[in-house]
């Protein structure tokens, strides 16, 4: 990986601070920048709606987008593009044709995004089950297998924490929830822009994610829906490309993935998606991945030598993301974030991260933590600096 050719791909990196914040949203390559403009100067028409030639190019660079997710993703099913990971999740929660006493099993890991749509079902009648997890983030399988029973309709589990790092067995999961015929949905938002992904090979129904974790541009994100379960999710909303034919007595709806895109869809935000993907793959996921633990090494070792902080997630590095959760004893987290953008132009995320149940319940810390999320374009000086930071904040 040629980190100094990288870097040069992003604009950001030149503006003077230092960006260990992608857990929130990734930086974008001037490939994906130039993608957006591209489509804005030259193409900017609807998809699926004219005849004429502007509109079946976009409709195509468009449709070659869902493609590159999904190959990106290595699924045989189909991917929507969505304006964000929690739409994604939504989608299928709204979906579902619930019945009273159907049960979701779910983690205190989760995301708010993970965890509210499935609270949201309660007044149905719908059980939710939230199992506990350990403070590195691990899931007792034992107890999940418990929990799940022929009642349960989905088990929904994120892939990666967005707090601790921690990589679930998410196939280990699949496996357990398809025994007993429920259907998994992976909230991959913290994964898929960091590791490779098989969702034909985790076995899971649903895959949702961050388009704009992964590089891609602002308001993009992607569902992957397997065919076995298709058919089980009705769309959330209906409108322009819904239908087929309307007649007064009868509704003709779209068949295939487009149903679950009613309306004019980002299509600039689309087209930019399959260009971070484009980019992710020539860079390699092997080599992000790698270059990910050498980070993560280096800067949690930094931190073990501060002996007033305490540092979350798993020992192993090869359990754990480039997300990195500490405390500074004495200090709560927004101090900590504050000051390190203050004194050394560091950014970082602090407080709960909207993971209440794993700050508050898990971790016990009411002031959240302080959060570095290391991508591929960050740099072993870069935690240096970081690390000197810190002592001056401290
Ligand atoms: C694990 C996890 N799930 C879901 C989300 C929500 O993603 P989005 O903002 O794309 O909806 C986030 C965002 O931080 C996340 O970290």
């Amino acid at each position: 990986m040629n980190q100094e050719q990288i870097r040069k791909d992003f604009p950001q990196l030149n503006q003077g601070f230092i960006y260990f914040d992608s857990g929130s949203t990734a930086l974008k390559p001037l490939p994906v920048i130039r993608a957006v403009e591209e489509y804005y100067k030259t193409l900017s028409t609807s998809v699926g709606r004219g005849l004429h030639r502007p509109s079946n190019l976009a409709t195509k660079a468009y449709e070659e987008a869902h493609e590159k997710v999904r190959r990106f993703l290595n699924g045989s099913g189909d991917v929507i593009f969505t304006k964000n990971c929690t739409e994604a999740i939504n989608i299928v929660s709204h979906g579902i044709d619930w019945k009273e006493g159907d049960k979701v099993v779910t983690t205190c890991l989760e995301h708010n995004s993970n965890l509210l749509p499935w609270l949201a079902l309660r007044p149905k009648g719908v059980n939710v089950v939230i199992l506990e997890c350990s403070k590195d983030g691990s899931i007792d399988l034992k107890k999940l297998d418990d929990a799940v029973d022929e009642k349960t309709k989905v088990v929904a589990v994120i892939h990666a924490s967005n707090v601790l790092g921690t990589i679930v067995p998410v196939e280990d999961i699949s496996e357990i929830a398809r025994k007993k015929g429920a259907m998994v949905l992976i909230d991959g938002a913290q994964a898929a822009p960091h590791l490779k992904v098989n969702v034909d090979a985790l076995g899971c129904d649903f895959y949702a994610g961050s388009g704009h974790k992964m590089c891609g541009p602002s308001g993009t994100g992607f569902l992957y829906i397997s065919k076995k379960v298709f058919d089980r999710v009705k769309p959330m909303m209906l409108g322009g490309g819904s239908a087929t034919d309307v007649q007064l007595d009868k509704i003709t709806f779209t068949e295939g993935p487009g149903i679950f895109e009613a309306g004019t869809p980002n299509i600039a935000g689309g087209i930019g998606l399959g260009a971070a993907v484009d980019y992710l793959e020539r860079i390699g996921m092997n080599e992000i991945r790698k270059h990910e633990i050498e980070l993560s090494k280096y800067l949690i070792d930094k931190l073990k030598g501060f002996d007033n902080t305490e540092i979350y997630g798993p020992d192993d590095l090869a359990k754990r993301t480039g997300v990195v959760s500490f405390n500074v004893d004495g200090m709560p987290a927004h101090r900590v974030a504050i000051l390190l953008d203050e004194i050394g132009g560091i950014a970082i995320r602090s407080g709960n991260h909207c993971a209440f149940l794993l700050t508050h319940r898990i971790l016990d810390q009411p002031f959240g933590t302080a959060r570095a999320s290391l991508y591929f374009y960050n740099t072993l000086a870069e935690v240096d600096t970081f690390i000197n930071t810190l002592k001056d904040v401290i």
